[in-house]
């Protein structure tokens, strides 16, 4: 366990620090254009075990596999003719592949919680990027914050959350998009894993009708568990009429007494990008009633997303994430 976590600025000297601690082993939490990753070198079994001690987070859920580029990609998994389609109109970018995993690809175990398939991605924030290449090999990077909490879109919710247990924080700014990519299986019929920064629509403009893969209690992507982002208040969601002491978080027309707001004029991606603020935001002034109500959203493109990390953040929690 680190003494102190070292804040990195992306500069050209931050990166080469970041890319040292990581190749002995340490864990950096970097930027990406989702969510903060908590990124280890995902070769190393000593690395990538730290990932999930950092996060508390239960060892039968698999990680996601970073990379630079194609090259490094198709070194990890299997790409068919599909997968190569997908890949090239959808990355770099908010989309993680599910594919089968090469016998040679030489990951941890762990990475994969011993799954023959892999879960990879080609992150699209100019940081990322650099880090991945000035790094050359593949990040195993969960999302950075204590398993079961609100994902972090700022520097400063990394500090917060894992402050003191990994050895550094590269800052990069806001996520822009700020929900985790979206997972389509491709080890099969193209399944949808989790919906997230990608919309559904894009893809099945490519792929046809997909299907949907798992549920909460059978999930598919091991890591879709039915509590998850959890604040400390109880969350109810599609209020129009919020009760005493609630506090309200909008989304569009009728909601201007609210407190927060996900996008006043109704825009699907600027709520996505202040959905996990507005988590935290809410939390924070929630006070003694601890409640927080939200507006409803759409339940289409990002609003999917939102929705189904909002029916997450306000689903009945296990005793380890409870409000006590
Ligand atoms: O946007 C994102 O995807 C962020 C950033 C950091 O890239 N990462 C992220 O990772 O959200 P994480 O670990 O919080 O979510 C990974 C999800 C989990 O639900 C996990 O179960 C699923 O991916 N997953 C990983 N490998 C899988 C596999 N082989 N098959 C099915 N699901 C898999
Ligand atoms: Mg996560």
């Amino acid at each position: 366990m680190p003494e102190k976590t070292l804040k990195l600025d992306a500069t050209q000297e931050g990166l080469l620090q970041a890319a040292h601690i990581l190749r002995s082993g340490g864990l950096v939490a970097i930027p990406t254009e989702t969510v903060y990753g908590l990124a280890g070198d995902a070769r190393n079994d000593k690395a990538v075990a730290r990932i999930f001690e950092a996060k508390g987070r239960p060892h039968f859920n698999p990680l996601i596999v970073h990379v630079s580029d194609l090259d490094m990609a198709r070194k990890v998994a299997v790409f068919d003719e599909t997968a190569e389609a997908v890949a090239a109109a959808f990355w770099p970018g908010a989309l993680t592949l599910v594919l089968p995993l090469r016998a040679d690809a030489g990951l941890s175990p762990l990475v994969t919680a011993g799954l023959d398939s892999v879960a990879i991605r080609m992150p699209d924030h100019v940081v990322a990027r650099q880090l991945l290449t000035a790094f050359a090999g593949p990040l195993a990077a969960p999302s950075a914050n204590p398993s079961g909490r609100v994902s972090p879109t700022k520097a400063i919710h990394v500090e917060q959350g894992l402050g003191g247990r990994i050895e550094a924080i590269l800052d990069g700014g806001d996520c822009k998009v700020g929900l985790e990519s979206t997972i389509l299986g491709l080890d099969g019929p193209p399944v949808l894993l989790r919906p997230g920064g990608i919309p559904q629509e894009a893809l099945e403009a490519m792929l046809g009708p997909i299907g949907q893969g798992g549920n909460a209690t059978k999930p598919n992507a091991p890591g879709q568990l039915a509590s998850h982002y959890a604040p400390e208040a109880g969350v109810r969601l599609g209020v129009t009429h919020p009760d005493p002491g609630e506090i309200w978080v909008g989304f569009g027309a009728g909601c201007e007494s609210a407190q927060i707001t996900l996008s006043a004029r109704g825009d699907l991606v600027e709520a996505a990008a202040n959905l996990f603020q507005s988590l935290r935001d809410a939390d924070g002034m929630a006070g003694s009633v601890g409640r927080i109500a939200y507006a409803p959203i759409p339940d289409i493109g990002l609003g999917r997303a939102i929705n189904d990390r909002l029916r997450r953040a306000a689903a009945p929690r296990p005793p380890e994430t409870s409000r006590s």
